[in-house]
């Protein structure tokens, strides 16, 4: 069975399956009447991704197991591996793992027999901030085919630049990157253009936090970054009228994106965090569906106006 820990493993329909049941579940609630248990094993910092998780499970009427670091038997040398599998042993049904190694999942795949959910690998991949980038971009132009996608700031060590580029180009975008010469990733084939370039083709113009804590040394790319390589107030009146900018998060005010921008009205910075709400509802119901922990029965419409009816007129992922 499949797990759901890369964009590399992932067809276009398969895609577009989870995007079509994210909108459907922003446009109706559901709820799983079977108990099932997941597991939120974060290894490194999130605020969003951990958050949206735990509310999509909270939607769903899933069960959140609690799990920190600092107060876990990791702090006794216990292994990823190890509580991953006291977590299957303890009767997780879904895990979900965010890890600052690139390959954490290599040693969980074949070992682990419940659904693992990526929420970050190292600097390679982030595959659900891939999925509400794609759905932010495709509310907004109702396609994502033939727009220009710019993906600017750290490339070299964001997880969000290599996901994002590769989902956005199986949906048929066109992906440049921007960035300083020290963030170049050389092994990544996609064209670099410059930021004054970026603002003038970008549909949409996606910018990265430098992210300090992946940099093995000082980077000279960092003195003058906002004028350099930052989106300015200059900038951003060059961009198309219809353009908009997106930002995974966190960000950091005034280095890679100008404050007032975060919030203006091109913004859709806080739209991709609701989004990421109902994609992760789509990862984990569709993960649980395709492991037969749930079938389509066990999942009814929440809203008690039309009563408890099956939801199997909506469109699943097989
Ligand atoms: N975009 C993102 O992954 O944010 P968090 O690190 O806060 O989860």
């Amino acid at each position: 069975m499949k797990h759901f820990l890369s964009v590399k493993d992932m067809t276009a329909k398969e895609i577009i399956d989870l995007l079509d049941m994210a909108e459907s579940f922003r446009e109706e609630g559901v709820q799983i009447t079977k108990q099932v248990f997941a597991a939120n094993l974060f290894f490194e910092p999130s605020t969003r991704t951990k958050t949206s998780f735990i509310v999509a499970e909270k939607k769903l009427g899933i069960e959140s197991l609690e799990f920190d670091m600092e107060t876990s038997s990791m702090k006794k040398g216990e292994s990823l591996y190890d509580t991953a599998k006291t977590f299957e042993a303890i009767g997780a049904n879904i895990l979900v793992v965010r890890h600052e190694a690139d390959d954490w999942d290599e040693e969980l795949r074949d070992k682990i027999s419940i659904p693992v959910v990526s929420g970050g690998a190292g600097k390679r991949n982030h595959p659900t901030q891939s999925l509400l980038d794609a759905d932010t971009i495709y509310q907004e132009f109702g396609t994502i085919k033939n727009i220009n996608i710019v993906i600017a700031g750290d490339i070299r060590h964001s997880r969000v630049a290599k996901s994002n580029a590769e989902m956005l180009t199986k949906l048929g975008a066109n992906v440049y990157f921007a960035c300083a010469p020290d963030f170049q990733d050389k092994s990544l084939d996609y064209p670099y253009i410059t930021m004054d370039e970026a603002v003038e083709i970008g549909d949409a113009v996606m910018l990265l936090r430098i992210q300090h804590e992946r940099h093995d040394e000082f980077s000279s790319s960092t003195l003058n970054y906002h004028n350099d390589y930052g989106l300015t107030l200059e900038r951003e009146k060059k961009m198309k009228d219809h353009a908009i900018i997106l930002h995974p998060g966190p960000v950091n005010r005034g280095v890679e994106i100008e404050s007032s921008l975060v919030e203006c009205d091109r913004s859709r910075i806080f739209k991709q965090m609701n989004n990421g709400v109902y994609v992760r509802m789509a990862v984990l119901t569709t993960q649980l569906l395709k492991w037969g922990i749930i079938d389509e029965h066990h999942i009814e419409k929440r809203n008690d106006t039309y009563g408890r009816q099956s939801a199997r007129n909506i469109r699943f992922a097989n």
